[in-house]
Order: structure tokens, then C-alpha cells, then sequence
């Protein structure tokens, strides 16, 4: 059987567009996927072509990929199938429109856009032009999460009426990031809730959302933000309603997230799981990081309990191959496992569906749309020129 080879063109040269491009190195086989396969084709930096020859270097396997000084190169290149866009937040609503201007289905990374509006104007072109496009939210593609969605749907822990995630990771903000970075820096869309809360509200979504039998109801929200000194949230804790639906009673979602404090103090799990689905038969546990978790625990009223690791696949020791993400490494040949939604994109490209399996435009939408509440009712802002439709704009 002939492979689906997807052609990857890379926006941007920083932290995660590194790991990414690492991660999609390891053949699909070592995780039980043979239909596809992914090539590294292109890889752009807004700063100078030297940039993305520099960041190429550093990804194993894309040695004839081309080097552009210019996004707006990338996006003309006719090898290129799909984008995958990793500027700051702030970028994303510019750079991911670039794209499907240009005629390129993209994967943007998480959060989508800095609002709402924006993510419904990047709906509404990639519709008219019949292409696809995702958020890069990795999480909801791992096999663990699967499980987690399958359990509840199964009705193994009856029927859930909450969950609690919280993603809160001690940065103390003032030591560690200078106003400049993108963590907290208003004209970079920073703060906790666009970069970390982002993953708490996904665990509330693909447990009491994304579970939901159609037609899928929306949640209210309440929320409490800590603001930084220059604006931005350092925590923010959000209590969102989701109404009854035909199948289950009105649920309750509790999703934290700040820079202070941390979901795992000690790093060993010591404080127990980050993340709580309950229902009316027991609970599943997910343990930090809410973005990458490899280990749950089923808890049933009846005594079962059921734990499991989810270690992430990968070409294994002896391959001479790492990834990680800010300095900080896995073991050798284990993956970070962002090919999961790496792959998911190459399914939906080679079936010529237009968004993702496990996170459908809609539901990233309505996750925007509690985020403007929510820094609505607290009253943060962003510059102008960030939240703004208008296209094209010089960030
Ligand atoms: N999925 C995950 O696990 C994960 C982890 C971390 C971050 N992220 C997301 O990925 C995105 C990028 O995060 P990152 O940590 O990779 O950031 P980063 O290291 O700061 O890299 C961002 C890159 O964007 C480009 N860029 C263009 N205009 C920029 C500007 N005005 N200021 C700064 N950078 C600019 C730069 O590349 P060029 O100069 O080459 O154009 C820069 O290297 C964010 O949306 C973040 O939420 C996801």
C-alpha cells in the first residue's frame, strides 16, 4: 500500500516550531500508524533566510528543505501542502489568515487567535476555500485522551457532572520572564489564560463538551483574574455551566490556571491528579502536565481502581534521537508526541475532510468565546492592533 506523504512548510523558527519539526523525524510505524508520512519541505523566519537555515539544522531528516526569509515566501511555495503556524498568540490571527489567503491548509497553534471574531473570520475563509484547518491542541490527539473520552461515553463512571483541571506552573512572572516576553507581554497576547488556561478549558471541553451527544450545548462562565503589572493574567480560575443535555443533567467545569503556584509541586505527582472527571459511578484522574500527561487512574465506587501510563511512542534507545520543549528533554528515541495531531492532519487531508477529528472548528470556537468572556468580566485588554479584523496589519 502506497503512504499519504504530507508536506509541511514550518511559520516561524522558535520553541515549539523546533519541537514540532522534530517530532514529525520518527517514522508513523513505531506508534502503529502505516498510511502516512510526514515531510519536513519548508521552513520560514520573519527575521532572514540565515535564521531558517540556522533552524533546519537542528531537525534530524530535512536536509533538501528550502530556507525562506519571509513567511509570505512559504506560503507561495507550490510544494507545500499544510502550515503549520507558530508565531505568539498575538500572530496567529495574521499569519494563519496569510496562509489560507494564499491557498494553504494550516495547523495553528494554540491559543487560535487572540478573540472570537477572528477565528470566525478564519472559519469563514478556509470554508470559502474549501480548506482545512485546526487548532494545534496536541493533547486531544494522544491515545490517553481518547481513552479518557472513551470512558466517559462508555458510562464506566456514570453519568459526569464535573470536572476540575487546573494547568498552573511556577513561573514566578517577575523572575523569570522580562516584560518583553511573550508570557506576559500584552502586544504578544501573554498571560496564563491564553497560553496555559487554554489547556485547563480543554479538559473541561473534551470531557463535558466534546462527549456530549449533538445538538451540543455551550457553557456559561464566571471567572476571578489575577492581573500582572503590565496587564496580563498571572491566574485565572473559571467556573463554566454546561446546561442538561437530552442524555445528562447540568455540568459543572472548574478550570485554574496562574504562574505562581504549581500542579505538581514536588514533580513526582506527590499532590495528586491535576485533573478530576467525576460522575455518579467513580472518577477518572489525569496527572500533570495537563498538555502532556502519561498517567491516569480510574477510581470506581465499586473498588476498582485501574491505573495506566501513557509513555509516548517513539524510534526508541539506540536511535540517537531526542525532543523536548524548553530545554528540557525526553528520553532518548520517546517522542514529545505532537505527531498525533501531526497525523490527525494527514488523515483528514487524505479522506479531504476540513478540520480535525477530535476538536471540530466549532468547539474551538466556543473555547474563544468563554476566554473574551472571561477577559471580559476581568477586564483585560489587548492593544488594538492585536485584537483588530483588519487585514493586513504590521505587528
Ligand atoms: N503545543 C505546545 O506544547 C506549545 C508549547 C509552547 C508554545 N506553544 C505555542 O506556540 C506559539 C509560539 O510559542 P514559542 O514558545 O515557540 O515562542 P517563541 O520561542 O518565542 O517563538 C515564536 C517565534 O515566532 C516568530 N515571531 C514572529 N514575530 C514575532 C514577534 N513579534 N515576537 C516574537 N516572535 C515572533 C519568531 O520566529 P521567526 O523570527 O523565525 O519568524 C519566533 O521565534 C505560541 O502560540 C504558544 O502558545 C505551544
Amino acid at each position: 500500500m502506497s503512504k499519504f506523504t504530507l508536506k509541511w512548510g514550518i511559520l516561524a523558527t522558535g520553541g515549539i516550531a523546533e519541537t514540532f519539526a522534530r517530532d514529525l523525524w520518527p517514522n508513523p510505524e513505531c506508534r502503529g500508524v502505516k498510511d502516512i508520512e510526514h515531510k519536513v519541505v519548508a521552513a520560514a523566519s520573519s527575521s532572514s533566510k540565515k535564521r531558517a537555515e540556522d533552524f533546519l539544522k537542528e531537525v534530524r531528516g530535512v536536509e533538501d528543505a528550502k530556507a525562506y526569509g519571509s513567511y509570505e515566501e512559504l506560503v507561495k511555495d507550490p510544494n507545500v501542502d499544510i502550515i503549520y503556524v507558530a508565531t505568539p498568540h498575538s500572530h496567529h490571527y495574521q499569519n494563519a489568515r496569510l496562509c489560507l489567503e494564499g491557498g494553504k491548509n494550516v495547523l495553528c497553534e494554540k491559543a487560535f487567535t487572540s478573540n472570537a471574531p477572528q477565528l470566525e473570520k478564519l472559519i469563514e475563509i478556509a470554508k470559502e476555500k474549501n480548506l482545512f484547518l485546526m487548532e494545534a491542541v496536541w493533547t486531544r490527539y494522544f491515545p490517553l485522551s481518547i481513552y479518557v473520552r472513551d470512558v466517559i461515553t462508555s458510562g464506566k463512571i456514570g453519568t459526569v457532572s464535573r470536572t476540575s483541571a487546573d494547568l498552573s506552573m511556577h513561573m514566578v512572572p517577575e523572575k523569570t520572564f522580562d516584560d518583553s516576553h511573550r508570557m506576559v507581554n500584552p502586544d504578544l497576547a501573554g498571560g496564563a489564560l491564553l497560553d496555559l488556561g487554554i489547556y485547563s478549558l480543554t479538559w473541561i471541553f473534551q470531557t463535558l463538551y466534546t462527549t456530549q451527544k449533538e445538538p451540543k450545548a455551550p457553557s456559561s462562565v464566571l471567572s476571578a483574574m489575577r492581573k500582572y503589572k503590565l496587564g496580563t493574567d498571572e491566574q485565572t480560575s473559571m467556573l463554566l455551566t454546561f446546561p442538561a443535555t437530552s442524555d445528562r443533567g447540568e455540568a459543572h467545569g472548574i478550570a485554574t490556571t496562574g504562574m505562581r503556584t504549581s500542579a505538581d509541586p514536588d514533580g513526582k505527582g506527590t499532590a495528586g491528579p491535576s485533573i478530576r472527571v467525576q460522575g455518579e459511578e467513580g472518577e477518572i484522574q489525569i496527572y500533570h502536565p495537563a498538555f502532556r500527561p502519561t498517567k491516569t487512574k480510574l477510581v470506581l465506587k465499586d473498588g476498582t481502581v485501574e491505573e495506566k501510563d501513557w509513555p509516548q511512542p517513539g524510534p526508541g534507545k539506540g536511535s540517537g534521537w531526542k525532543n523536548g520543549f524548553g530545554g528540557s528533554f525526553q528520553p532518548e528515541g520517546e517522542g514529545q508526541g505532537m505527531f498525533w495531531e501531526a497525523d490527525e492532519c494527514a488523515h483528514a487531508l487524505k479522506e479531504g475532510r476540513k478540520e480535525g477529528k477530535y476538536e471540530s472548528l466549532q468547539e474551538s470556537l466556543e473555547i474563544m468565546r468563554v476566554m473574551d468572556k472571561v477577559r471580559e468580566q476581568n477586564e483585560m485588554k489587548l492593544p488594538e492592533k492585536i485584537e483588530t479584523l483588519e487585514y493586513p496589519t504590521k505587528l
